[in-house]
């Protein structure tokens, strides 16, 4: 059966058989200072080359006419608009409107979500100032100086990422910390020497029912209660959550429950009273400023024409390497430190999002979904795995990020890091010939036996491919701006694939399983119900514990 979009997927497996056996040395060596201005793009003062992509801009306009072909304006107009995109669960997909402003026009069931929205924003950064100035304080009246946030998965990457990637801008706010392990070391490591009375427990759980984040919860409520009355500790408790019944019967006091909607994915929540735990670190303010960010870019994606549409053109390098130079995995290296997270934050948001088998009808798909998202922070990176990525037998598409200004004081850092950066994209594309090792070697007097031996070890072929994606400061809106083209990205290949961006079942089984064996590893119960390798591993463990 042919699909509506063969004949552009078969476009692009030309351009491939035409493209693969030609080196981006050769590429730029025929096309010079157009090759970058053909393949790079600029939105403000945000810019991403794709120059060093195996890519040329007759495949780039066959990307294009696969996008056009998947309707990704209607469907991303459908999201704007409120529909139901989100099937397999029946809801809207509105993160958007979580950094709206009203005059955006947002709906949902009939009625502006800046209604929603903007009262439940304002309480909650309200709350975040009133912290920070000593106006909440705790039953004593004294200043909270530490917070910790209980949560799991978009109920923690999101504000784990942007409190750390923030912390320039915390000036006097309380300390944030962050629980989501179910290991209970996490959570005594934590709390370690911190004072009870003086600390703040968010409980950020979209559902409230996510085992993990419950138990943590009331694990830290014990902890308070060690010192506190049970009244002086309910003034320490603050929940976050769509699920007010859930919060009530967990008793925290409804002026401390801070509210969103099941129309926000939980991957998608750093926006909603889930990035409460931001705005203590940071205040109100830049939390503002932090959500203005993701608006310029959800604006862009809306409006830009398709070829200058920054999110659109991400997605699209992404799905030349996943599906058309079969690429598995890709590594998101942020050049710098303050990201340290944000390759953590990104996996679940892509993986999560489009790891799928499935189309929306429920076919299986016929093309491989996401890729494989990691990494870690340059120039660290480096001096670990990039070993692999210049010479391993795979080949690892890179995503670099940059601020052309220093995130500290240190000026002279920034620009060895800056160099480390060129340098990276440069030794991917360009690599280094045996003819280039061996004059190399020759100029430094190693004998004809050395560089035959040394030749091919020395050799880079080059030829991998990376993105570069730079701007002008590390702030809460350029870290807001740069979420969201991520976010968007996400969208557009999942629309690309023709997979529900927004559901997780994958989730769900071994949940379920873990329900079912938690009982079980109590002494004395009957394994017989259970497979040979979890029976054989219980009585391993049961064996271990007790010796
Ligand atoms: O198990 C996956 C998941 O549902 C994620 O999608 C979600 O971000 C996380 O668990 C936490 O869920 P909640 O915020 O409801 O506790």
């Amino acid at each position: 059966m042919t699909s509506s979009t063969d004949t552009q997927w078969q476009a692009l497996q030309a351009d491939w058989d035409r493209l693969r056996n030609v080196h981006l040395r050769d590429m730029f060596a025929d096309q010079g200072d157009d090759r970058f201005n053909a393949l790079s793009r600029t939105m403000d003062d945000l810019t991403i080359d794709f120059s060093c992509e195996r890519i040329d801009v007759a495949a780039l306009d066959n990307l294009l006419a696969l996008a056009a072909a998947c309707d990704v304006t209607g469907a991303r107009d459908a999201m704007y608009n409120g529909d139901v995109i989100n099937t397999t669960e029946g809801r809207e997909v509105l993160h958007v409107a979580l950094r709206a402003e009203r005059s955006d026009g947002y709906m949902v069931d009939g009625a502006p979500t800046a209604d929603l929205v903007d009262p439940e924003r304002d309480r909650f950064l309200q709350f975040a100032d009133d912290v920070r100035d000593g106006k909440y304080t705790n039953a004593q009246g004294a200043r909270f100086t530490d917070i910790i946030n209980i949560g799991i998965g978009g109920s923690d990457l999101g504000p784990v990422m942007a409190v750390r990637a923030l912390s320039e801008f915390r000036g006097d706010g309380p300390n944030v910390h962050f629980v989501s392990n179910i290991d209970g070391a996490h959570l005594t490591d934590v709390t370690r020497g911190l004072n009870r009375s003086t600390t703040m427990i968010l409980i950020a759980s979209k559902t409230f029912t996510t085992i993990e984040t419950i138990t943590n919860a009331q694990a830290a409520k014990a902890w308070l209660l060690v010192e506190l009355s049970s009244a002086d500790a309910d003034q320490n408790l603050a929940a976050l959550s769509t699920n007010l019944d859930a919060t009530a019967e967990f008793g925290i006091a409804a002026e401390r429950v801070f509210g969103f909607w099941d129309w926000v994915g939980g991957r998608y929540s750093v926006c909603s009273s889930i990035g409460l735990s931001v705005a203590l670190s940071v205040g109100g303010k830049n939390f503002r400023e932090f959500l203005a960010g993701f608006r310029a870019m959800d604006q862009h994606f809306k409006t830009a024409p398709m070829a200058q549409n920054l999110p659109v053109l991400l997605a699209l390098i992404g799905i030349w390497r996943r599906n058309i130079m079969d690429c598995l995995t890709v590594a998101l290296l942020p050049y710098n430190q303050r990201l340290e997270h944000f390759s953590d934050y990104v996996q679940q948001m892509d993986m999560e999002s489009n790891g799928k088998g499935v189309t929306k009808s429920g076919d299986a798909l016929t093309r491989s979904s996401a890729p494989i998202i990691w990494g870690t922070p340059g120039t660290n990176s480096q001096h670990s795995y990039f070993q692999l990525l210049h010479q391993g037998t795979d080949i690892i598409p890179v995503d670099f990020i940059l601020t052309a200004n220093a995130t500290s004081p240190l000026d002279y850092q920034h620009k060895l890091l800056t160099a480390n950066f060129l340098a990276q994209s440069r030794a991917l594309a360009f690599g280094k010939t045996p003819d280039e090792v061996r004059a190399e070697m020759t100029a430094s007097g190693a004998s004809e036996e050395q560089i035959t031996d040394l030749v091919p070890h020395r050799t880079f072929h080059g030829n991998r491919p990376s993105t570069s994606i730079v701007y002008r400061d590390h702030t809460p809106f350029s870290l807001g701006r740069l979420i969201a083209l991520y976010e968007h990205k996400v969208f557009v290949q999942g629309v690309i694939w023709g997979v529900n961006s927004f559901d997780q079942w994958g989730v769900e089984l071994g949940k379920v399983l873990a329900r079912q064996i938690e009982p079980m590893l109590d002494d004395g119960q009957d394994l017989s119900s259970l497979h040979a390798n979890t029976r054989g591993l219980i009585n391993r463990i049961h064996d271990l514990k007790s010796k």
